[in-house]
């Protein structure tokens, strides 16, 4: 991403409309009807997990100029959603969820801001689904290893 659009992410990201809690709901609200076999995979009580998912989040907006520090964190991240039974293609569904709740919180959105946020979004799942994939072909070795 150039300085340009992580100024103009960091800047819609800081004028959101409502609480914090308030975007993560509405994340969540949008990843369900979106995707409503995803629903069974997380708590009943979504609250903390609202908390820990707007601290990540917060913490990548932060860093998106040194996204390369945040590639190992990203990836651990992704290897433990594996046991959270994430796929790949839920993350595209959770990405264009949460562009979508962004959008529907930001006092301003046109196509500009749309794709930046998409951009700044995928350079948080691509590492997440590359630890999973990582994760996965490390357990293949380990049961390979076993072997006699
Ligand atoms: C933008 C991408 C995502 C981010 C930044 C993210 C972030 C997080 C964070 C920070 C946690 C809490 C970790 C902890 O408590 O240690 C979490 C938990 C979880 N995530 Fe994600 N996540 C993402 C996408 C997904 C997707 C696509 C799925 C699957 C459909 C998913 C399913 C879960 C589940 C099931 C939990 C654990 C719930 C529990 O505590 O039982 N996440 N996620």
């Amino acid at each position: 991403m150039t300085s340009d659009a992580i100024e103009h992410v960091r800047n819609s990201y800081a004028r959101l409309s409502g609480s914090d809690r308030q975007l993560s709901a509405r994340f969540y609200e949008r990843m369900f009807a979106a995707a409503p076999n995803l629903r069974r995979l997380f708590p009943d009580d979504l609250t903390s997990l609202q908390g820990h998912f707007e601290a990540a989040l917060a913490l990548v907006i932060r860093n998106l100029n040194d996204m390369a520090a945040l590639k190992e964190p990203l990836r651990d991240l992704g290897a433990q959603h594996v046991h959270w039974g994430a796929r790949p293609e839920d993350y595209v569904t959770a990405r264009d969820a949460l562009v979508g709740a962004i959008g529907s919180l930001s006092p301003s959105w046109d196509g500009a801001l749309e794709g930046h946020w998409r951009d700044a979004i995928t350079a948080i799942i691509v590492p997440m689904i590359e630890g999973a994939a990582v994760h996965t072909a490390l357990e293949a070795e380990r049961i390979a290893s076993e072997q006699v």
